[in-house]
């Protein structure tokens, strides 16, 4: 495949950015997106230029580091990271634009690579158990109900990408906020801290200058996670009850 791909280049935190248009060629289908920006970078550092600015750890889907904006679209058209992406999602002679995360609480370090730092904030301020887990327990010695431990895993599986912010309107971080809280909320080991762990995950929530949810919904859409609309609901729950017990 070749392909053109517009990249937004930014030196720095404080510099103007701007799309800058490059032809890759030699991109096979079977490549990650990722590996497509590996072949650019390699012709780039061939031609003496500077290499494009990427976040990455894994490679696999798991770490959450990877994220960009792909032709508008958070990890772009498939439902997955963008490391899990492959090139065969795309045409031969398409035009590509790649862009960071854009969110208040997400400032650009340089070129695709942003500042997630608010997220782990948001982790610190609640996200966490008090609950002894130093050692192995006795197997059932905690009964957890199988629908609850249901609703931990599947909010457990969040990756703290930021996708869900990049795509909101609104740049909220409700989805990743209430995976958070919905995980530890439904377990025997997360109830001392509850009321808590809530209320101060939705002030530094707020703090961090992310917006408040309106329902869109692009962040489920955007979610490789698959993180239900429902957390946010049980976010929301939660909140007012700690609220008013307060
Ligand atoms: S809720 Fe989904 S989109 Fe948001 S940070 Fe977690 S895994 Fe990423
Ligand atoms: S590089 Fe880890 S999730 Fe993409």
């Amino acid at each position: 495949m070749k392909l053109t791909v517009r990249i937004w280049r930014q030196s720095g935190p404080q510099a103007d950015g701007r799309l800058v248009s490059y032809a890759v060629d030699e991109v096979s289908p079977d490549m990650s997106f990722l590996e497509m920006l590996d072949v650019l970078n390699q012709d780039l550092i061939a031609d003496g230029e500077e290499p494009v600015a990427f976040d990455h750890d894994c490679r696999e889907g798991i770490c959450g580091s990877c994220g960009v904006v792909i032709n508008g679209q958070a990890h772009g058209p498939e439902r997955t990271t963008s490391c899990q992406l492959h090139m065969r999602s795309f045409r031969d002679g398409d035009t590509i634009d790649v862009e960071p995360w854009r969110a208040k609480g997400f400032p650009v370090v340089k070129d695709l690579v942003v500042d997630r730092s608010a997220l782990d904030r948001i982790v610190q301020a609640g996200g966490y158990v008090t609950a002894p887990t130093g050692s192995a327990p006795d197997a059932h010695a905690t009964p957890v109900p199988k629908p609850d431990a249901d609703i931990a895993f599947d909010n457990a599986t969040c990756i703290g990408c930021g996708a869900c912010v990049a795509a909101c309107p609104n740049g909220s971080a409700m989805l990743f906020t209430a995976a958070k809280v919905t995980h530890l909320s439904v377990l025997p080991q997360g109830q001392p801290e509850r009321a808590r762990r809530v209320l101060d995950m939705v002030e530094t929530m707020d703090d961090e200058g992310f917006g408040g949810c309106t329902n869109t919904g692009e962040c489920v859409a955007s979610c490789p996670k698959g993180i239900p609309f429902a957390s946010i609901a049980t976010l929301n729950r939660e909140f007012r009850k700690a609220a008013r017990s307060r």
